[in-house]
């Protein structure tokens, strides 16, 4: 059986996620996949910290060491930001390597030069992990772009500002109180900024206009806001009319003007919505298309699995589109 070298960027909640499933599921993967998956290297910021999973010969805190890994197939990166993440996917691309990413602050700004540099290079780029986590947004998607038109794309792409939400609404808390819960949980980050911002859901549905449009609205133009200012006495009284404040990401194209507008901001929706009943962390994506309908995918939208689940997945189907693995 063929072997193929992996390196994973990041060992953080996604990177360990990443290494679990190639360990754990290796003879699966093997069978499924035909390959014997090896990760060569593990790229972190520090390579001292103590890592009881991970062998210390396997970690870097030096890129060239990955660029240096001969016959290199394939990178899992999970670092945080956009750079460094960029310039190293961009030299990884340059050198004839596979990349499949969960980075969307990386990957909403510099996703189609990553797209059109790897085509020139006859390379893949896998990125299901960057919008809803674990949910196949991307391949669904992808998927009936084939047949389809896509209209319009509403999603709850924050699975803090979803709890939140339901916290307040089903056990009558303030917003405070409601994201501290979250961050007891680890739903939240110690700094929750993005999420409750509504920049994490605006960037995730950045890329998913890219995908849907081929374009994405001038960014100045989106109106962000979060969930920071609804109140519990707001969420009481629409409760009262049978109504829900969900944080809704919406982009939709006029294809008459040729026009790409979105918003990210909380909303008040009745139970025709199709996100009405999208409840606790989960993330949801409703895709309208002009030949389908509606369809809407719900699911983890993070955490260690189901994210990195998406990245080993994204691999699958590389080795389904070509064949050409680097075998060692
Ligand atoms: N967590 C989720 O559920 C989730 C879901 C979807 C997408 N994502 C995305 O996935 C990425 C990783 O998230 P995470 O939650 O796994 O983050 P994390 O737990 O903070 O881990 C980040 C990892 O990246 C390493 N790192 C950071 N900057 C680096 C640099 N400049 N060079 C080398 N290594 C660097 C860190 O090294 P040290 O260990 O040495 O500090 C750490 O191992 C992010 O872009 C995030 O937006 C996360």
């Amino acid at each position: 059986m063929k072997k193929v070298k992996v390196a994973i960027l990041g060992f953080g909640t996604v990177g360990q996620g990443v290494y679990r499933i190639l360990i754990e599921k290796r003879s699966q993967l093997k069978q499924m996949l035909g390959v014997d998956l090896e990760v060569a290297k593990i790229l972190v910021s520090n390579p001292n910290k103590p890592r009881p999973h991970a062998a210390k010969e396997l970690l870097t805190n030096q890129i060239e060491e990955i660029l240096d890994i001969p016959n290199l197939d394939v990178v899992f990166e999970a670092i945080v930001g956009e750079e460094p993440a960029y310039q190293y996917l961009d030299r990884l691309i340059e050198k004839g390597c596979n990349v499949i990413t969960a980075n969307k602050v990386m990957f909403s700004k510099h996703g189609k030069s990553l797209q059109e540099k790897a085509a020139k290079h006859g390379v893949q780029v896998g990125f299901e992990a960057t919008v809803a986590g674990g949910v196949p947004v991307i391949k669904t998607m992808d998927n009936l772009l084939r047949v389809n038109k896509v209209q319009r794309i509403q999603g709850i792409l924050n699975g803090t500002s979803n709890y939140i939400l339901t916290q307040m609404r089903g056990r009558g808390m303030a917003f405070e109180e409601a994201l501290e819960d979250a961050q007891k949980l680890g739903y939240a980050e110690a700094d929750p900024y993005n999420d409750i911002s509504g920049q994490d859901a605006f960037r995730k549905l950045m890329i998913l206009s890219e995908l849907a449009f081929k374009e994405q609205p001038d960014w100045k133009d989106v109106k962000v806001q979060g969930i920071n200012e609804i109140t519990s006495q707001q969420v009481k009284e629409a409760t009262e009319k049978g109504m829900r404040y969900r944080h809704i990401a919406v982009v939709q194209k006029n294809y008459k003007t040729g026009e790409v507008h979105a918003t990210v901001r909380p909303e008040l929706i009745d139970q025709s919505h199709p996100l009405y009943s999208i409840e606790e962390v989960n993330n949801a994506v409703a895709i309208e298309a002009d030949l389908l309908g509606t369809v809407t995918l719900v699911g983890p939208g993070a955490g260690m699995l189901p994210t990195a689940s998406a990245m080993v997945e994204d691999y699958g189907d590389m080795l389904t589109k070509t064949k050409n693995v680097i075998s060692i």
